[in-house]
């Protein structure tokens, strides 16, 4: 029987039809620190990741692994150098999140905007005493222009439900999106520094890389309007955290929400004195259907990748097809 490793407590009938097929290794506790993933990868030929990393040290100390199963859409947490170096297929769970995901990133952006976790704190330290004109007034989304930045299909996700706000969407991306997709979305492309400095709501959808780090920082906080907001459900590392916090602070901009963090989930603590600001603990996914979704995915994922069950050797997410070749 093949070996396989869980890298966190997961659904237990997920793990159930692992055992299915594979001999489970599944660890039950916090996350594990990278060498003790690399030990315990050393004689598995697969492993159900759920968004930790897995490097280069990891994947040359573990000769029979074939397969490594992210249970996320973004895999920045695989070093995808060393998989293909290797022969390892790295998988992941695009799609299911989509919708719940977006449904958050509008959460996200709406309680930013109208304050709605600052006003429940002052309502629960019991410092609510009367009704004033101007106690906790925010921005309107109704009617306002939404930014989103990358515009793959969280992003358009995203931007689908602005119609219902009578929102005028613009957008950035690395490429243009097709024009049928532009004019179902009512979209219109723009540079970084145009969507900035013309967007009310700027919202953050794209993968992470060398490429998108710091994708806003002192510079971009620097383009955007004084009342803008700016929503982030992403990843961390996309936002210089220290340059927000300076922004937020000195209300360069009005507010942020954040559900991902430089460093998370060890996020810079000076986010904690500032009340214009929305914190959320990754869980931008985070509905129980779709939680379940991605595990089931990721499942299918690592069996059908390690020759198993009814899509054997066909895996449905390859994020690295060309080893599958070999
Ligand atoms: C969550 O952050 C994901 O990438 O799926």
């Amino acid at each position: 029987m093949k070996k396989v490793f869980v890298s966190r407590p997961i659904f237990p009938d997920v793990i159930d039809r692992l055992r299915r097929y594979f001999e489970v290794d599944a660890h039950d506790g916090l996350a594990l620190p990278a060498d003790e993933i690399a030990a315990r990868l050393a004689d598995k030929d697969g492993a159900f990741i759920a968004g930790d990393p897995v490097g280069a040290k990891a994947i040359e100390g573990a000769p029979n692994l074939k397969v490594v199963s992210n249970m996320a859409v973004g895999y920045n947490n695989f070093d995808m150098q060393a998989f293909n170096a290797h022969g390892v297929l790295g998988t992941n769970t695009p799609d299911v999140l989509n919708e719940t995901t977006a449904d958050f990133g509008w959460a996200l952006m709406m309680a930013t905007a109208r304050r709605i976790t600052e006003s429940e704190h002052f309502l629960r330290l019991g410092k609510w005493k009367e009704w004033s004109y101007d106690a906790f007034t925010g921005s309107d989304i109704y009617g306002s222009t939404l930014g989103v930045i990358g515009m793959g299909r969280i992003g358009q996700a995203l931007a689908r439900r602005a119609r219902g706000f009578s929102m005028r969407v613009i957008y950035h991306n690395r490429s243009r999106v097709a024009p049928e997709i532009e004019a179902e979305l009512n979209a219109e492309y723009a540079s970084k520094e145009d969507l900035l400095k013309r967007a009310d709501h700027v919202v953050l959808v794209v993968p992470y890389s060398a490429e998108s780090h710091h994708t806003i920082g002192e510079a971009e906080l620097a383009l955007m309007k004084p009342s803008a907001t700016l929503t982030n459900i992403a990843r961390g590392g996309i936002v210089d955290d220290a340059a927000l916090i300076d922004a937020l602070r000195r209300k360069q901009i009005a507010a942020a929400g954040l559900d991902v963090f430089e460093g998370e989930p060890n996020f810079n603590r000076n986010f904690l004195t500032l009340s214009n600001v929305v914190l959320t603990p990754h869980i931008a996914s985070a509905s129980e259907a779709t939680r379940r979704a991605m595990a089931n995915l990721a499942a299918d994922n690592l069996i059908a990748g390690l020759g198993e069950g009814p899509r054997a050797g066909n895996p449905p997410n390859p994020i690295n097809p060309d080893v599958l070749k070999k």
